[in-house]
């Protein structure tokens, strides 16, 4: 792009000289003709970790597909900006958006007061809460039981913290997983014993590995959480055009078909968010 804009003002240069045949107009001229070009159209990129499905995760042909892929499509169709999304890896992420290469986040990112104080978060747009992982024939049957055990999580996610916060920071007892199905592996596996993560991703990977062997375990002390769409701190602007674009696709009707499509007839956690 930069080169064809470069024989762009070149050419412009040139065909003022020609035109007008006197050189100390030729500079303000080609300055003053620039802005008429359409500029190329802003392509919105859109940072997510696509080994979370349903939420976002990559098809056979690679392609980025998901509940927050088709949130995110239809908030940018509504409020006229384009987006483009880009696989980008959850540890680090929240850098990529604070460097600028990327404008938008979306990957099931829970909003916390501490991520606030370092990124901006649209309003919620789904409900969520951690959920245990267990082998079928396992005797785990409250969080609490996991404090002597083997627990995998994925780095730096929600999940990460409460098993932290329950077991202990130093534990060897925790492993840490780049991506959360490495760590459902590793229960298949037997190198741990639990894996704590977000309910819709563990119920969805539960019930299309009928062959792992693995059932859920649900905790009353698990605090219910949020999702948000995140952009650059002070990133008024584009936060502005996210949340208008989410309160529009939540009263036209087009949230709930793209909720219905991937889970199923809304439950009353979907409405809750609304
Ligand atoms: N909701 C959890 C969190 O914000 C986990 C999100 C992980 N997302 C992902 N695409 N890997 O910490």
């Amino acid at each position: 792009t930069r080169r064809f804009l470069k024989t762009g003002a070149a050419l412009a240069v040139a065909l003022v000289l020609a035109a007008c045949g006197k050189k100390e107009e030729a500079a303000p001229a080609a300055a003053a003709s620039a802005p008429a070009e359409t500029p190329p159209a802003r392509v919105y990129v859109v940072g997510t970790d696509a080994a979370y499905a349903p939420f976002e995760s990559q098809n056979e042909k690679g392609e980025i597909v998901g509940f927050d892929i088709d949130v995110v499509s239809a908030v940018a169709q509504k409020a006229g900006i384009q987006v483009k999304f880009v696989n980008t890896p959850w540890e680090g992420m929240f850098n990529t958006v604070a460097q600028g290469d990327r404008d938008l986040l979306v990957s099931a990112i829970t909003i916390t007061d501490e991520r606030k104080q370092t990124m901006d978060f649209s309003a919620p747009y789904f409900d969520a809460q951690q959920l245990i992982a267990v082998k079928e024939d396992s005797k785990v049957a409250k969080f609490e039981d996991l404090k002597k055990l083997k627990v995998g999580v994925q780095t730096g996610t929600t999940g990460d913290e409460v098993v932290t916060k329950l077991i202990g920071k130093d534990s060897t007892a925790i492993k840490r997983f780049e991506s959360t199905p490495l760590a459902l592996k590793e229960l298949e596996s037997g190198g741990v014993d639990a894996v704590v993560a977000d309910n819709g991703v563990v119920i969805h990977y539960v019930a299309n590995n009928a062959g792992s062997k693995f059932k859920t375990v649900s905790d009353t002390t698990f605090t219910p959480e949020q999702y948000g769409i995140v952009v650059k701190k002070g990133n008024a602007e584009l936060l502005e055009k996210i949340n208008k674009g989410l309160a529009d696709i939540k009263a036209d009707g087009t949230y709930d078909k793209i909720y219905a499509s991937w889970f199923g007839a809304a439950p009353a956690a979907a409405a809750a968010s609304k």
